[in-house]
């Protein structure tokens, strides 16, 4: 049987053969559909992109129905029980695990970017003392830009790599800077003897001591946590990414576009409104009626539950829960995981939830991680754009290889006025 689409025209009575490949037609061939030869062509209309391929990707497979995650081919659930953050970002970024030399060069590379120019301290000093971190964050990325000039040079491979590398040394480093800020404490500079997760604990917390020794718990709960967020495909932000970074502006401008993607509510936001909706419901008892009012109210929602293409668990949330009982060992306890886990258990028994297919998330079970570790709940979109940067990178660095993509440019269906005269003000 050929791979191919018949498709008939019934305004014209014409019939035309468009090829399928992967699953997928060329919404190009949809233009060969027409109606007169001045006629633009056959469009897709898609808001929202719910059924448009916008590239071809070789970093992170998701089967959502599954409820699957794979980057370059390693499940998830392997990667986080037995690698770190920066050997998947190593994964991410070159496709293929590092042998044990480029795995220190690489740790090298990444540990000796993590300084930012002094500078920063007074950009991060004009903010006001209660600045959303996600905001001051947005911002310090994108002045990164005007530190590095040479970065506009995106058509060079060793100077990619280099501002690569430049921002996953450097956006823990503004994200912890952004934390002091808020708290009034002095920033911290980073610590070359530490690890990854272990040196952003000590940016973030280290107070009098001569040398921050990290909680390993929380060390390798922040890894995992990392690990988890690292990448997921053509999500909003990293459509951003692309989107932003096809227009050829240097990685850092289009990175803080993608942070800022990510800010939003219905994304990297969602882990802070899990937490805040746990504190409303308060009491397990109070649980029925909060899920009665999420599927009632259309401007209710559960957060931290339904996915655009999980239709099954979320792999990582799985993943979460699990690290979350084994921080709450280590560092106390939140009480908030009873009241999650109850809903949970009422969610997953309604029909609402069942036949719309709507299962925890990433988000649901991370804040409470986070909040267990000390961390406030502005900065929780925060610790997931650390993560996500990794991936951000990956799929810009990809996008800009990828001999079939051009600028972003999505089409529009006009709705608007048919030509008319302009009116003078007076005469209106
Ligand atoms: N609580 C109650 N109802 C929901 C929820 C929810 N969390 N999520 C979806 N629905 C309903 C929704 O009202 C709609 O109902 P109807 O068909 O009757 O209008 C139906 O389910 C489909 O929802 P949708 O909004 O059309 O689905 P989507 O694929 O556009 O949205 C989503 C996906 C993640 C934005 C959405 O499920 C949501 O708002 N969830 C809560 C926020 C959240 O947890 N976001 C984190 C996402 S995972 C990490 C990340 O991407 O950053």
């Amino acid at each position: 049987m050929a791979d191919t689409l018949t498709v008939t025209d019934n305004r014209t009575g014409k019939t035309y053969e468009l090829a399928v490949t992967d699953g997928t037609i060329n919404a190009m061939d949809l233009r060969k559909i027409r109606v007169s030869d001045d006629d633009f062509g056959l469009m897709a209309y898609d808001p929202a992109y719910k059924n448009t391929a916008s590239c071809r990707s070789a970093i992170t497979y998701i089967d959502g129905d599954q409820g699957i995650l794979h980057y370059r081919g390693y499940p998830i659930e392997q990667l986080a029980v037995q690698s770190s953050f920066l050997e998947c970002s190593y994964l991410l970024l070159k496709g293929e695990l590092p042998s044990p030399s480029a795995m220190a060069r690489f740790r090298h590379e990444v540990t000796h970017h993590t300084l930012v120019h002094e500078n920063t301290r007074e950009l991060l000093d004009g903010f006001r003392y209660d600045a959303h971190p996600m905001g001051m964050l947005i911002s310090t990325i994108a002045a990164l830009s005007t530190f590095y000039p040479e970065a506009q040079n995106v058509t060079n491979e060793e100077n990619r790599w280099l501002q690569i590398v430049r921002l996953i040394g450097k956006v823990p480093t503004l994200a912890a800077y952004a934390y002091r800020h808020r708290r009034g404490l002095p920033y911290v500079y980073p610590d070359n003897e530490l690890s990854y997760s272990g040196n952003f604990l000590n940016m973030l917390f280290k107070m009098t001591e001569r040398t921050y020794v990290p909680n390993p718990a929380a060390e390798r709960a922040l890894d995992v946590l990392f690990i988890l967020h690292a990448d997921h495909e053509q999500n909003c932000s990293t459509s951003a990414m692309r989107g932003v970074g096809s227009s050829r502006v240097d990685p850092y401008s289009a990175l803080a576009a993608a942070c800022a993607a990510l800010y939003g509510p219905l994304h990297g936001g969602a882990n802070e409104a899990v937490v805040r909706m746990l504190n409303e419901i308060g009491t397990k008892d109070n649980i029925p009626s909060f899920v009665k009012r999420a599927k009632e109210d259309k401007n209710v929602r559960l957060m931290g539950f339904g996915h655009r293409v999980y239709k099954n668990y979320d792999p990582r949330a799985k993943v979460i829960k699990e690290l979350a009982y084994d921080v709450f060992e280590a560092l106390g306890k939140n009480p908030l995981i009873d009241i999650a886990v109850e809903l949970e258990r009422i969610a997953l028994e309604d029909d609402y939830f069942i036949q719309k297919k709507l299962y925890p998330n990433v988000d649901f079970y991370s804040g409470l991680i986070y909040q267990a570790l000390g961390l406030p709940m502005d900065m929780y979109p925060v610790l997931f754009a650390i993560g996500r940067t990794v991936g951000w990178l990956a799929q810009w660095e990809e996008m800009l290889r990828d001999p079939e993509q051009a600028i972003s440019r999505p089409r529009q269906i006009y709705t608007g006025p048919a030509i008319r005269d302009y009116v003078p003000l007076s005469e209106r």
